[in-house]
């Protein structure tokens, strides 16, 4: 009798131990996650292009209307309806996070605070104090390029921000 009621109190200890272990990694897992998640949106900007003048391609490439994300230069290219180009720095000017562009939204949406910003990177909600910050575009022989080297702060738009095809 006594030998069966250790056999189950045993049996308990591990059942929690086991229950523990199970929690422990699953919190290990979730910390992982989390950091990793983090890291990409606040990781800060450095190489792979950025800081220089990236090739975007042949101006007939972009659809008016269209935004094109643009990984290594960090910026996304927005063809405008009326045919020009406006390159916008992917830094959320909140707390800098990466701020995706949501197509369905037809804005920019920050995963971080919830901030918002139209097509031409315009505030449209959210804690961020200003537009997103833009880089000049060249045409060159038919080809956009534009200069990361350094992003220009604005307070609002207009159109001396965006370069002629
Ligand atoms: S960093 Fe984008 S809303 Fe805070």
């Amino acid at each position: 009798m006594t030998n069966q009621t250790d056999t189950q109190e045993k049996s308990k200890v591990s059942r929690r131990q086991f229950l523990g272990f199970a929690w422990l990694t699953a919190i290990v897992a979730f910390t992982g996650e989390t950091l990793a998640a983090l890291f990409k949106f606040v990781q800060p900007v450095t190489a792979g292009g950025f800081g220089g003048i990236i090739k975007a391609g042949k101006v007939d490439k972009f659809a008016p209307g269209s935004v094109t994300y643009f990984q290594q230069g960090r910026f996304y290219l927005h063809r405008l309806e009326d045919g020009s180009f406006l390159a916008l720095w992917q830094r959320c000017t909140h707390l800098g996070c990466s701020v995706p562009w949501e197509e369905s939204e037809d804005q920019f949406h920050c995963p971080c605070h919830g901030s918002l910003f139209s097509k031409v990177g315009v505030v449209a909600g959210g804690p961020a104090p200003r537009p997103m910050d833009y880089f000049p575009v060249i045409i060159e022989e038919g080809e956009v390029l534009v200069n990361t080297e350094s992003p220009i702060e604005r307070k609002a738009f207009d159109s001396t921000q965006t370069t002629p095809a």
